[in-house]
């Protein structure tokens, strides 16, 4: 059977040719990548073939270093680079489209084509990668409440079609191998096998969309953990499968269940775990190097194909972070250094020496050396400021009212915090008990502007025990820490998810304020007029209106950078006694930072967001500033990561 498939695309080959008569475009669809199932092997060109590909996501690495970390995974003896698409980033609302600046996919694979390097893509729909709802754009929950994800409801298949036949598969197409480019295979959904909808009929209706977009023209694949009961949701009938693992595995067990399911063909791992990811409040993760490159050998001695998950993690900058829900809801920090072979900032670590060391005894280590670390700077202490709290602001932004809370998704509000606010209409008990049943994320309750406590999904607290007076006004502020990326509970909308009660007691008439937090241009020329609103009312309104200190509030300062053609240089922000927020560094939002839970202590500045001259600063504390504390109201530019700070509260 799969030899016949051959034949056919040898076929397809000769009449491209015959019809256009066209020199470039014979030598261009001469161009072949398959599988010779009978001799366990990819065949590129007709010959045998096997990669050793390394993950680098373009959306964790800022584009003016992709050539940098390309190049460092060529030199380490890899000849491919896997990445996913994220269709969250690329359409952040329906039919609204960026592949701009780091969005640039088509340039990254470009890049990698440069840099000589194969690239499989993975399209998804669905990605996991600890992002944000898996990569899966928030509006579907908005357009269907109750969309099946990853299913073959109808309403969400209707826009992975628009999103791959109209958008995606466009740009894919000329980047194929055989079409000249370096793309050699494309996965189709991922790990769906984990997924407990089973929807046979889903993952059949991706495969025929592939299959009417590219014909044989492409090498489709599937992935999915190394054990029979993922296999048996995840592989797709006549689409080559694979599995994935860390070093811990015994080989023969998880290659076992792969050549279970497929008897024949090369052996694949497409997510070789050398590190793993972390979680804010858990200590650091890391893999010993030696395993991991010892396990590499035994891999590659057996002939497999192998992509290292990950080769160079990054950063998840901005909202892009998600979370886990197990037992327990857990978020993924700003920090995706994975302990990788490249560490966040793109620096060899040990693990990549080793590593090197083993590639090389299989392929050919291209010729020159290994770039360089790039340079590290301390800019030293950064003057903060307070600029106002989020109540203030308020007062400057537009709100929307309705009988029962929206989520965020109802509010068009994709990350970030939505300040929700109603007037208590009847006499409490003194103390009375507020609930907030399942809040998403994280809510600061304030009563007539009165900091009064918290509530809190991580820590399963849904309650905050009050005293209100009839007509005092509640305030709500929600933060979304990401949504869920992996499992069943990933249609996480955020926000009030509930209704939230006094004693049982239902609060009806909300108003909900969105901040603009996901929009660096609004949020900056809101700072502004609430700068000015303030200067005008300083005499009469002094008081800070955050927590009593210094949180919900936001803060600005701003620092210089020699005019030296050797800067700037990349540097680590370092947060001593703020608490938790976000930061922006010249309107980039770095992402959010929390160190006192740990273990990311302080966040990666690339060079490529700063410049010579003045450099601004702003956050928004959400708890404690240290300027409400002590005089020391400063953060620090340091020349060194921490990533695997104490984590007092993990268990
Ligand atoms: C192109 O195809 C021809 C005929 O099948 C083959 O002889 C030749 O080796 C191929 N060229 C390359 C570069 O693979
Ligand atoms: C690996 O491939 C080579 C060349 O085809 C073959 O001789 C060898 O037996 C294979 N090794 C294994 C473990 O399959
Ligand atoms: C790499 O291999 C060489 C030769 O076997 C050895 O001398 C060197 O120490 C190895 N490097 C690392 C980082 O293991």
């Amino acid at each position: 059977m799969k030899g016949g498939t051959l034949i056919y695309v040898g076929f397809v080959f000769l009449c491209d040719w015959f019809i256009s008569g066209n020199t470039l475009e014979a030598q261009a669809s001469n161009r072949s990548f398959t599988i010779d199932y009978e001799n366990d092997r990819f065949l590129k060109d007709g010959k045998p073939f096997r990669y050793i590909s390394g993950s680098i996501h373009y959306f964790r690495v800022l584009p003016s270093e992709w050539r940098d970390r390309l190049r460092k995974l060529r030199m380490a003896g890899f000849n491919a680079v896997q990445t996913y698409v994220e269709w969250a980033s690329h359409e952040p609302e329906p039919d609204v489209y960026d592949f701009s600046g780091m969005l640039d996919v088509e340039k990254f694979i470009s890049t990698a084509q440069e840099e000589d390097l194969l690239v499989i893509l993975r399209l998804g729909p669905f990605i996991d990668a600890e992002r944000d709802m898996g990569g899966l754009p928030y509006w579907l929950l908005r357009k269907n409440q109750d969309m099946r994800l990853r299913s073959s409801d109808p309403t969400f298949l209707k826009e992975v079609d628009d999103w791959f036949v109209n958008v995606m598969f466009p740009k894919v197409k000329p980047l194929l191998y055989k079409n000249g480019g370096p793309i050699i295979m494309m996965q189709v959904e991922n790990e769906y096998g984990s997924y407990p909808a089973c929807d046979y009929a889903y993952t059949a209706h991706l495969r025929s969309l592939y299959q009417k977009a590219f014909g044989d023209s492409v090498l489709l694949f599937t992935t999915d953990g190394d054990g029979v009961g993922y296999l048996k949701c995840g592989k797709i009938q006549d689409i080559f499968s694979t599995v994935d693992f860390g070093p811990q595995a015994d080989l023969e067990k998880a290659f076992g269940a792969m050549r279970l399911f497929q008897p024949h063909g090369p052996l694949v791992n497409s997510e070789y775990y050398p590190g793993w990811l972390d979680h804010w409040g858990e200590p650091h993760s890391t893999v010993d190097g030696e395993k991991v490159a010892q396990v590499l050998d035994d891999m590659l001695s057996l002939n497999a194909s192998v992509n290292m998950y990950m080769f160079h993690g990054g950063t998840s900058f901005g909202f892009g972070a998600g979370s886990n829900l197990g037992s327990n809801f857990k978020v993924c920090p700003t920090s995706y250094d994975y302990d990788a072979p490249l560490n966040e900032a793109g620096d060899p670590t040990e693990k990549y020496w080793l590593l090197r060391n083993i590639t090389q005894k299989y392929l050919p280590l291209p010729p020159g050396d290994v770039p360089p670390p790039s340079p590290k700077y301390s800019y030293g202490e950064v003057k903060m400021s307070i600029l106002g709290s989020v109540l203030q602001l308020k007062t400057i932004l537009q709100s929307v009212s309705a009988m029962w809370p929206l989520t965020f998704e109802e509010l068009s509000v994709p990350s970030g915090l939505v300040l929700y606010e109603t007037v208590i209409p009847f006499r409490t008990p003194d103390p009375a008990r507020l609930t907030i049943s399942d809040v998403h994320d994280r809510g600061y309750v304030f009563v007539d502007q009165h900091y009064v406590g918290m509530v809190s999904r991580e820590a399963k607290l849904f309650d905050v025990p009050l005293q209100s007076l009839p007509n005092q006004t509640l305030s709500i502020i929600v933060e979304s820490q990401g949504r869920v990326c992996f499992g069943p509970g990933i249609n996480d909308f955020k926000g009030l998810t509930t209704k939230p009660t006094i004693e049982d007691r239902e609060l009806k008439n909300w108003r909900m304020t969105p901040i603009p937090v996901t929009h660096t241009k609004r949020l900056s020329s809101a700072l502004d007029n609430l700068e000015e609103t303030l200067a005008q009312q300083l005499l009469r309104h002094t008081q800070l209106q955050g927590t009593p200190q210094g949180g919900m509030s936001f803060y600005r300062g701003s620092f210089s950078i020699p005019k030296d053609a050797a800067h700037p240089q990349d540097t680590f922000l370092k947060l001593d006694g703020w608490r938790k927020g976000i930061v922006w560094v010249n309107g980039f939002n770095l992402g959010r930072y929390w160190p006192e839970v740990g273990p990311q202590v302080t966040l990666y500045v690339p060079r490529g967001i700063l410049k010579t001259g003045t450099n601004s600063i702003y956050l928004l504390e959400q708890e404690v500033s240290p300027c409400a504390l002590s005089s020391k109201c400063v953060v620090t530019l340091q020349d060194t990561p921490e990533i695997a700070g104490p984590t007092p509260f993990s268990e």
